[in-house]
């Protein structure tokens, strides 16, 4: 482990009885970076965060947090992190200020240093307004927001946050999205989240494990995991002859004309070839009226790799409302 590293797993497995819930996953988290763990459900995301947080132990290999082995310290690494679970977790018949406060006790916080925690959190989130308001009265954001904060009273080194916006309107997750990005800027948080988004993942994450049915089928950065895929296309506007030009670049997979003047060429790594292919332009003397490119989504990454889909949060919505039972017409 690196002075640079936070969190280090190496072949962790989690079996309950014959399911493998984690088979066998090795990766590092560094200080300051996102990392996501982006996987459908079921893929065993909640069980690797658990066994970080040391709330179950691994059926084997090892996990450090800090230099504390998960196992050995517990205690240790529960000082290092703040967690916010996937369910909710709040007293609803409690305001927003006694759960923050209630928090705080468990964690040896008392008094005036408490009391200035929890007003300064509970207006990082935007919810000071709203301290002596009972939780039951709280939107799904806000309570959401109210957990961020409750798990940051501690000063943790790396927050894990289990699917930070499932459930939430487009409105409030993109506040979440904010506080997230806050914490990493303005904070240097180091920051675990899990996600079946991609839209998340690719968002907020430095760099991204995904995960399927208990393993890491792919790491890195989103463009790195895009990459994999050498399926970049490029458009192309032209002044002058693009059948003419199509041939000139040797270095496309694939190149046509699409319409008047316009190409559509395949390459394995659009910013890479972009520089090059003005070059070529000019030395023939062909003008370059539009350009522009697309990169594969993850969901085509996650496909390529699995031959499945991951779908994307709107997808799923409306699926989730497809599935509910039709209500019968009233006759008239
Ligand atoms: N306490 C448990 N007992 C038995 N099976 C479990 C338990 N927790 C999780 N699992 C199973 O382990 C697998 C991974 O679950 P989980 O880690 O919750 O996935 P994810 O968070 O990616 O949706 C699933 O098949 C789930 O049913
Ligand atoms: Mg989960």
């Amino acid at each position: 482990m690196t002075v640079d590293e936070i969190v280090v797993v190496e072949n962790l497995v989690k079996k309950f009885k014959d399911i493998v819930a984690v088979d066998g996953i090795s990766f590092t988290i560094k200080r300051g970076e996102i990392f996501a763990l982006l996987g459908p459900n079921g893929a065993g995301k909640t069980t690797t965060i658990h066994i970080i947080a040391t709330l179950l132990r691994p059926t084997s290999g090892r996990v450090f947090v800090g230099k504390y082995d998960v196992t050995k310290d517990p205690n240790k690494v529960r000082e290092k992190i703040g967690i916010v679970f996937q369910d909710p977790s709040l007293d609803n018949q409690l305001t927003a200020y006694d759960n923050m406060y209630i928090h705080g006790r468990l964690y040896g916080l008392r008094g005036r240093e408490l009391h200035e925690k929890i007003m300064k959190l509970l207006e990082f989130v935007d919810l000071k307004e709203y301290a002596h308001k009972q939780v039951r009265y709280f939107s799904g954001g806000m309570r959401r927001r109210l957990e961020i904060a409750r798990s940051l009273l501690h000063e943790p080194e790396l927050l894990i946050l289990d699917e930070p916006t499932i459930g939430l309107d487009p409105q409030s997750r993109a506040k979440i999205w904010d506080y997230i990005r806050m914490l990493k800027k303005e904070h240097d948080m180091t920051i675990l989240l899990t996600t079946h988004y991609m839209d998340e993942a690719e968002e907020l994450a430095d760099r991204i494990a995904i995960m399927d049915h208990g393993k890491i089928i792919a790491l890195g950065t989103v463009e790195q995991l895009k990459a994999m895929l050498g399926k970049d296309v490029i458009y192309l506007t032209l002044e002058g002859n693009a059948k003419e030009f199509c041939k000139k670049l040797i270095f496309a997979k694939d190149c046509h004309v699409i319409g008047n003047n316009r190409i559509e060429l395949l390459v394995d790594n659009a910013p890479r070839y972009l520089p090059e292919i003005f070059k070529i332009a000019l030395t023939n003397n062909i003008g370059i009226r539009e350009v522009s490119y697309r990169r594969p989504t993850l969901n085509e990454v996650f496909l390529h790799l699995t031959g499945r889909e991951l779908r994307e949060s709107s997808e799923e919505t409306s699926s989730i409302i497809q599935r509910l039972p039709l209500r019968r017409r009233r006759s008239r």
